[in-house]
């Protein structure tokens, strides 16, 4: 502000009176005549005058001006920097509050708020799984730890029937390393896919042909059907067969003997549906959202028992998602079977 007022003064002291000593002499007064030299002079009294009124009140003007909106910056970034330091403190719910603050602070306030959101989605998410691994651990740790201690004080001895205990449980923790290494890789961003183009149909039978022994040692039926002319998808092969393994496992497990399972190709908007139908024991309304989640088991007591650790579905979803597909579950509810639908994109190009 004072810059810009010593710069008005300055300025205006000298172009204002060369520029009005010019006009005069344009209009034919001469030089040094009484008149004309009270004129100049009236002429510079008035505008010291006037500019000195100007700029006095540019300044209240300015300065006004300056106070409101430093004021209320200061407020809005002091809002954020509470928020800020509450998130740095571990308080992830802390949110600031978009109260019109201008559109520059309310799209900053938007992004942050955001960024908390993300922040706290994903610590709830670690948390959770760190206390699923953790409960999945103990199980089979507990039951190790026990017959080695039987085994060590002499109550049980290395029978077959021991071995066969001990075995279980120590492929069950390898399994669950397993799963846990292939979801976090399925949903990370580091996953590679070597996508080829591929049938839809040649993913089908070359799934239910890696399937059919397990079906025919349960007495389930495997059927497959795969509609004509289907456009060809870019799939990762192995990707795929784990995919649609991981449906046909799940469906056999869920089917009892002399049911049947039908895995089909067919063609959806502009793109291709794989889906596993089978006539097993179904999904009821309330577990339906969930089973696509890690560690999430429908019937705990008994999946438990069968082995799974829920987190097969959590794979396949993150693998179908990283091929640009989506997945789907459906179910009448308890004894009405189940389907679960793969959509994915045909592949670009032609052929
Ligand atoms: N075809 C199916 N029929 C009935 N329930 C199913 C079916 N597929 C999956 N589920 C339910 O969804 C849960 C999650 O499946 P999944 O992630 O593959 O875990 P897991 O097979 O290790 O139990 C299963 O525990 C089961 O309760
Ligand atoms: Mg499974």
């Amino acid at each position: 502000m004072v810059t810009g007022g010593v710069t008005a003064w300055l300025v205006a002291g000298a172009v204002g009176p060369s520029v009005f000593h010019a006009h005069m002499a344009q209009a034919g007064s001469p030089d040094g005549v009484g008149s004309v030299v009270h004129a100049e002079e009236a002429f510079r009294s008035a505008s010291v005058f006037s500019l000195a009124v100007a700029l006095g009140a540019a300044l209240l003007a300015s300065l006004a001006v300056s106070i409101f909106l430093t004021r209320r910056i200061g407020r809005s970034l002091g809002t954020l920097a509470a928020a800020a330091a509450d998130v740095a403190g571990g308080r992830l719910d802390s949110r600031v509050p978009a109260d019109g603050m201008g559109s520059e602070f309310d799209e900053l306030a938007a992004a942050f708020n955001q960024m908390a959101g993300r922040l706290e989605a994903s610590d709830g998410l670690r948390r959770r799984l760190m206390a699923d691994v953790a409960h999945e651990l103990r199980t089979p740790v507990a039951t190790l730890s026990a017959y080695v201690e039987g085994i060590e004080d002499g109550v049980l001895t290395l029978s077959p029937e021991t071995m066969a205990v001990l075995r279980g449980q120590t492929s069950r923790l390898a399994r669950l390393a397993q799963d846990l290494a292939a979801v976090t890789q399925a949903e990370s961003s580091e996953l590679e896919l070597r996508p080829r183009r591929m049938d839809p149909g040649e993913l089908v039978v070359v799934a239910s042909d890696s399937a059919r022994e397990a079906y025919i040692a349960k007495g389930v039926r495997l059927e497959e059907q795969v509609a004509a002319r289907l456009p060809s998808v870019a799939v990762d092969p192995d990707r795929m067969a784990q995919v649609l393994g991981n449906l046909l496992d799940n469906a056999l497990r869920h089917t009892p003997q002399d049911g049947v399972v039908r895995i089909r190709a067919g063609a959806h908007q502009a793109g291709v549906v794989l889906s596993v139908e089978d006539s097993g024991e179904g999904i009821s309304a309330d577990h339906l959202p969930h089973v696509f989640e890690r560690f999430y088991r429908a019937d705990t007591a008994r999946d438990r028992v069968h082995g799974g650790s829920g987190i097969g579905l959590a794979i396949t979803k993150a693998l179908v998602e990283a091929h640009g597909g989506s997945v789907s579950v459906h179910s009448a509810g308890s004894g009405q079977g189940t389907t679960f639908r793969v959509f994915l994109p045909a592949a670009g190009g032609s052929g």
